[in-house]
């Protein structure tokens, strides 16, 4: 079983040097067409990542859940395609609109599932 924390902290400084890399393209190129691609690739992949690898460092017992997994499963590949879509369709390919819509919910499903997991594992009384 792999270790969910360690790799969600792993493949989001992937993401962090994605994201820059694509803002360093952007600052020198004075082309910020690729705007949206370069926040969400850092906001959606480096900073949530980064939160959710850090919430299941602090509680283990949460990243041993079933949810957690699925949270896992569903979010990096769903968020992947969605940020590979997200480029092509700021690089002018429209066809590619129905599919990120389609990533773009399986994202969203994925961090209903990682609310219900903070949720559970945060009980008020602690
Ligand atoms: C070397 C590092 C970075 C460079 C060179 C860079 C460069 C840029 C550039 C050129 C823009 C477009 C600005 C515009 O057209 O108004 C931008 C926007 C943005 N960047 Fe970065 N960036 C860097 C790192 C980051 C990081 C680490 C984050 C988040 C953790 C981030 C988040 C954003 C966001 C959210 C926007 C959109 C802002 C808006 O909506 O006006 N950037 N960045
Ligand atoms: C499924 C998840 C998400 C979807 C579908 C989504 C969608 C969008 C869309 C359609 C825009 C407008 C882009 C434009 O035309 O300028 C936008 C902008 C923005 N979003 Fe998201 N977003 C998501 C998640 C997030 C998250 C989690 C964050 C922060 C942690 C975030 C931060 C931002 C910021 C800062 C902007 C303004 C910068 C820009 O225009 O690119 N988004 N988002």
């Amino acid at each position: 079983m792999i270790n969910i924390s360690n790799w969600l902290l792993r493949l989001a400084v992937l993401y962090l040097i994605a994201g820059i890399g694509l803002g360093l393209f952007m600052a020198s190129s004075k082309d910020h067409s690729m705007m949206p691609v370069h926040a969400h690739l850092n906001l959606l992949g480096w900073v949530t990542l980064t939160l959710f690898g850090l919430f299941y460092r602090v509680v283990p017992a949460a990243a041993a859940t079933l949810l957690a997994r699925l949270h896992f499963w569903i979010y990096v590949p769903a968020n992947f395609l969605q940020m590979l879509l997200l480029g092509l369709l700021y690089r002018g390919v429209a066809a590619v609109e129905p599919a990120l819509g389609a990533v773009s919910m399986l994202v969203g499903v994925a961090i209903v599932l990682f609310a219900i997991v903070v949720w559970r594992h945060t009980p008020a009384a602690a």
